[in-house]
């Protein structure tokens, strides 16, 4: 009798413990590594003070417009993003498993770099690399690379690399375990601050470094002629959608663990300035230790700028060799990379933890550990191998650069030009808000994202088709470009026409019911539907 009472009641979606929480948790998740070590280069190459114009143009007409629109979708049809999505309409789901997948390949590498990180943070008090040897320190003695052409057969498991990612996989899996209240928010509740902090100490201490005014100087010096050039425009844009983690079903799903009654577009202004808050800081903390790096070896500072892995992971490791009390600046900086990079991976892991849980019903520890094996599996794989570099280089520039922004586009035409749903999701963000949006979020959502994301999606797919990227193997971008990119889409769709489980939430979700009959919608079609049996479901049935 009791089993039965407790088979017929749905259990309750999960929540974050207050709005504070929410707010934390998706700051948490912006705040990564794109923020650290990605912008500080981008702003630098793209015209340093400048770049400020077109970055402020993104986040104003692209960045928080859709981040909006994720939190409308996710906090309006309360799900993860296949189920949010199929609740708009039913042949909108593979549009959310595209998302979902997304999430799959980021998660595997960005785990990898986390990994890297903590190693670093240790070999940064020891001064591991020796002077002088950080770069070769980093390819040939840590990461043991190869040369791309003998990528395959001759890879090697690398235990330095191995060991630390196994130990990342198995905090998220305890963290993602625990929840979204006990797991996620206090994850969160603790990192945020620690990072804050640890972030503020290495701004300062760099600031105080010798030739850090020329480090800013270079940094904050506009290079006006950079704002014609339509390539600066373009990664500013390109940008702002990973840094806000917008668009690859994060904030859809984060929003849906949110109160009913919230404040969302006050909520995604603060998350949305305090990311460009923390980017902006990277830069300058950055910089400072760059200037201090140029001054060292007495060059110019666009000399010593590089991006991404080579800032991190040989930049930063000359500057601890050569700055008194080095070994701080850099456990501060690897450490906050750690911190940073672990908010943001459970984010992104959530989207996939949540959809599963949707889609069949599980539970909580069982879902994350059926997601988590495989993919510390493959990341250990993939990545704690000699050709680690390669990989994680060509499917960033795939999944991630150019995949988040397709999914992006396909869905602002689905929702706002195939679905009319903008005056919908505009209404429940202005149900309960501080900040009304009006006709110009909807002009931005379905005329300008679209413009600017098919220009980008446009010009780099002529650019990839045009010559091989980085030079790579036309075999191996095959394989872990395109061939990555187009099965992420083959298998979205499959997902999608995978009927839902008996035991899905969403097929007697009172929750949401109730939720609807509160705010007086009506309702809604889709879930009424996965209630039916699946042969109905397909309209096999009359
Ligand atoms: N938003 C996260 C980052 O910037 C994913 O790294």
């Amino acid at each position: 009798m009791a089993a039965a009472t407790t088979l017929s009641q749905s259990p309750k979606r999960e929540a974050f413990g207050s709005r504070n929480v929410f707010i934390l948790s998706a700051i948490g998740s912006a705040v990564g590594l794109g923020n650290i070590w990605r912008f500080p280069y981008v702003a630098y190459e793209g015209g340093g003070g400048a770049f400020l114009i077109p970055y402020l143009c993104a986040l104003l007409t692209a960045g928080i417009p859709l981040l909006f629109f994720d939190y409308a979708i996710g906090h309006r049809f309360r799900g993860s993003a296949p189920l949010a999505f199929r609740r708009i309409h039913r042949a909108a789901e593979p549009l959310g498993w595209w998302q979902v997948l997304i999430c799959v390949v980021i998660a595997v590498y960005y785990a990898v770099i986390i990994a890297w990180a903590a190693m670093y943070t240790w070999f940064s008090a020891q001064l591991s690399w020796g002077p002088g040897n950080e770069e070769a320190f980093f390819g040939i003695d840590f990461l043991q690379s190869e040369d791309v052409g003998e990528v395959g057969l001759s890879s090697t498991f690398v235990p330095q690399v191995g060991i630390p990612l196994a130990v990342v996989w198995v905090v998220v899996v305890v963290i993602m375990a625990l929840g979204v209240k006990r797991g996620i928010g206090v994850a969160n509740m603790i990192l945020m601050p620690l990072l804050t902090v640890m972030f503020a100490a290495l701004v300062v201490q760099s600031l105080f470094l010798p030739g850090a005014m020329e480090g800013l100087n270079a940094f904050f010096t506009p290079n006006w002629t950079a704002l014609a050039d339509p390539a600066v425009w373009a990664s500013a844009y390109g940008h702002i959608f990973f840094s806000l983690s917008v668009a690859f079903g994060i904030m859809v799903t984060y929003s849906s663990y949110l109160k009913r009654k919230t404040d969302l577009t006050g909520s995604g202004l603060v998350v949305a300035f305090a990311n460009s808050g923390f980017e902006i800081l990277a830069g300058i903390g950055v910089f400072a230790a760059l200037g201090f790096m140029a001054q060292a070896q007495g060059v110019e500072v666009a000399g010593v700028a590089s991006s991404g892995i080579g800032l991190a992971f040989v930049a930063f490791p000359t500057i601890v060799s050569q700055a008194t009390g080095g070994s701080i600046i850099g456990v501060l900086f690897f450490g906050a990379l750690v911190f940073a990079g672990i908010t943001s991976l459970i984010s992104i892991l959530e989207v996939i933890v949540a959809a599963l849980q949707d889609k069949l019903g599980w539970g909580r520890v069982r879902t994350t550990l059926t997601v988590s094996i495989p993919l510390a599996i493959i990341s250990m794989a993939l990545f704690s191998t000699t050709t680690a570099l390669t990989v994680l280089d060509t499917t960033d520039a795939f999944v991630n650069a150019f995949g988040i922004m397709a999914v992006a586009l396909v869905a602002v035409i689905v929702v706002a030009w195939l679905l009319h749903k903008l005056p919908q999701l505009q209404e429940h963000l202005n149900r309960r808000s501080s900040f009304r949006v009006g006709i110009l979020w909807r002009l931005l959502v379905a005329a300008v994202a679209p413009i600017v994301l098919g220009y980008l999606f446009i010009t780099g797919l002529i650019e990839k088709i045009a010559e091989p990227y980085s030079g790579y193997p036309v075999w191996f971008l095959g394989v872990f470009g395109w061939g990555m990119a187009i099965a992420l889409v083959v298998f979205a769709i499959l997902l999608s026409l995978v009927p839902w489980s008996s035991r899905s939430h969403a097929k007697d979700d009172d929750e949401y019911d109730e939720f609807l009959a509160d705010e007086h919608y009506d309702p809604d079609p889709e879930t009424a539907a996965l209630r039916l049996p699946v042969a109905e479901q397909r309209g096999d049935i009359a």
